[in-house]
């Protein structure tokens, strides 16, 4: 079962840093402080064309982007996003230091659920225990499978909000991406 592999990109903090620029002066998502936020993919690869192009050498194309929002010291909000295929998180603000846990499946334990922005999820009902499988801090890119549970724990000694991007593809990225995984 794949859970997650971190995506070596030699110049990442870079492009984090360009995603970073797009995010605070071109949307509301500082403002809106949705845990999901929907964001223009056309404007962000205008904005960060690296982004484009690392994905097009492997015949993907970026179909969605939605900017993750976490207040400081937020754990958990352990969900199943509803993505057909794996997606990518690429971090751009206080990243580094947070841990993305993911957990076994148990149906039972989740109901459905659905974002301010539309967004479809199964969350995990507020005070279950599910079995710990993996995790990883994000301070690089990860390919990830969504429809594993997964929560994000911020760093509990970092009184800033956690921002992350996450991109969806036109087809499945896992094998193309695999020769750039460790
Ligand atoms: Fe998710």
């Amino acid at each position: 079962m794949f859970i997650y592999n971190y995506i070596e990109i030699e110049n990442h903090k870079n492009i984090s840093e360009d995603i970073k620029k797009y995010i605070i002066e071109e949307t509301d998502v500082m403002l809106l402080k949705w845990p999901w936020k929907f964001v223009n993919v056309e404007r962000l690869l205008e904005s960060v064309p690296q982004l484009e192009k690392i994905f097009r050498e492997f015949d993907l194309k970026i179909i969605t982007a939605a900017a993750i929002y976490r207040p400081p010291y937020s754990q958990g909000g352990i969900h199943i996003d509803t993505s057909e295929f794996y997606r990518v998180l690429w971090p751009v603000i206080n990243c580094e230091t947070s841990t993305t846990k993911f957990f076994k499946y148990e149906p039972e334990k989740f109901r459905e659920g659905s974002g301010r922005d539309g967004d479809k999820n199964l969350t995990a009902l507020s005070d279950v225990n599910l079995e710990f499988l993996d995790e990883f801090n994000l301070s690089k890119p990860v390919i990830f499978n969504p429809k594993i549970p997964h929560g994000v724990y911020c760093d509990p000694n970092l009184n800033e909000s956690r921002i992350s991007l996450t991109l969806g593809f036109n087809k499945n990225p896992r094998y193309v991406l695999t020769e750039y995984c460790c």
